[in-house]
């Protein structure tokens, strides 16, 4: 194919004087330098990080929609009380977009390789036409793999993946995990049973327990029944999880501890006044609740609290550990770590204020899919 000079992508600025300015902007496509590759995007989704770049703090009910040199833009009010968090991002217009899928169209004299092949890559600005990217950030996708079956083949597939190894390196085969009806939490589900990782369920309500059963999820515990505090200790005690990955924050981090804590002075068989010895884990890996993350007390001395962020896994990981974990999510892009997604919609589509106010609740169910390609409505 001829490719153009330019390219429709999607930026998002905060100003200094606390203003959101999201934006379709031509941006000139840039040649692949020797180890790159240009991928003609055709299937990026709307992640939870995605929605946080896009708008940061502001205000969605105060969005309005506009036209800058033509092409749709989307402006919000930041709070004063936020702007301090945002500093370092002040006045910068930073591409959006983690992840997606596409073929690339172009590449180095090393990716050559590549040339032809549907690919999907992680990196930001793939909400765009045409991305160029490293070659080493792009996994080749099976030739029957549509870009859509492989728009979400890395972000959440590798997140799932992280999340067992990391609970396996501490020596734990049972865990906890919070918003398990989230697209990743039903990847979790399927990679767990085929793991041997005994795997707690936390979901918010009764519908999402029911669908995570289905897919066969021994353990489902709702957040919203009254009994919910004491069938928690009752299945941490019973499964041994000591490690929670946590999307969620809140209370929710705390109300988990507290739970391992009187699970594990069960089986104590003396008194400390440190609390029970037993190590008790939770890794902050989402923000789904904005409030801070809340620790109470009653859960002893033994435990910690960290973040956990795929991008800081990953890097720890030599070219070997990388090429292993792609293979495997190539095995299974379309059984274990397969997605869900609604009718694809234009880059345009995307700021329209009612498709935001969508998306921006992270709902359960299917991810929205945007076709950079679809044409301008
Ligand atoms: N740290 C990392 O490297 C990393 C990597 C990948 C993903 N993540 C995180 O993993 C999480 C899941 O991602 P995804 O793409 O699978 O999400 P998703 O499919 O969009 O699902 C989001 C889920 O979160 C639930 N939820 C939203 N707000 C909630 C709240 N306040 N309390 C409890 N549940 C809430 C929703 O349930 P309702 O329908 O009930 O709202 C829904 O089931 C996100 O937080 C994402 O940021 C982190």
């Amino acid at each position: 194919m001829t490719i153009p000079l330019r390219g429709l992508e999607m930026r998002s600025t905060i100003t200094a004087d606390g203003v959101m300015d999201l934006r379709l902007v031509e941006a000139a496509v840039a040649d692949p330098a020797a180890d790159e590759v240009l991928v003609r995007m055709e299937a990026t989704p709307i992640n939870p990080t995605d929605i946080g770049l896009m708008f940061g703090p502001s205000d969605l009910g105060s969005l309005e929609s506009g036209t800058a040199d033509g092409l749709p833009r989307l402006t919000a009010r930041v709070p004063a009380g936020a702007m301090s968090f945002l500093r370092l991002r002040l006045g910068q217009s930073l591409r959006v977009g983690v992840e997606g899928a596409g073929t690339v169209v172009g590449a180095g004299e090393r990716m050559r390789h590549l040339e032809g092949r549907r690919v999907a890559v992680l990196g930001d600005g793939c909400f765009a036409q045409f991305r160029t990217i490293s070659g080493d950030a792009c996994l080749e996708l099976p030739d029957d793999v549509s870009a859509a079956e492989g728009a979400s083949a890395l972000v959440n597939p590798l997140t799932a993946l992280g999340i067992v190894e990391t609970l396996r390196r501490n020596g734990g085969r049972a865990m906890v995990h919070t918003a398990a009806a989230s697209s990743l939490g039903k990847m979790l589900v399927r990679l767990a049973a085929e793991e041997g990782i005994v795997l707690v369920n936390v979901v918010r309500r009764p519908e999402q327990a029911e669908m995570l059963q289905a897919i066969g999820a021994q353990h489902v515990l709702d957040s919203s029944a009254p009994d919910f505090k004491d069938r928690l200790v009752e299945t941490i005690a019973s499964t041994g999880a000591m490690t929670c990955f946590d999307a969620v924050g809140g209370k929710l981090t705390g109300r988990i501890l507290w739970a391992m804590e009187q699970a594990a002075s069960r089986s104590a068989t003396s008194y400390s006044r440190y609390g029970t010895a037993a190590m008790k884990r939770a890794y902050v890996y989402g923000t789904l609740d904005p409030a801070p993350v809340e620790i109470g007390r009653g859960i002893g001395l033994t435990w910690s609290v960290s973040g956990w962020l795929l991008f800081d896994f990953l890097r720890d990981l030599d070219a070997v550990a990388q090429a292993r974990l792609h293979d495997r999510v190539r095995d299974g892009v379309r059984t274990i770590f397969a997605s869900e997604y609604g009718h694809p919609i234009g880059l345009a589509d995307a700021l329209s204020p009612e498709v935001v106010a969508d998306y921006a609740r992270r709902r359960t169910g299917p991810k929205v899919l945007i076709d950079p390609q679809l044409g301008l409505s």
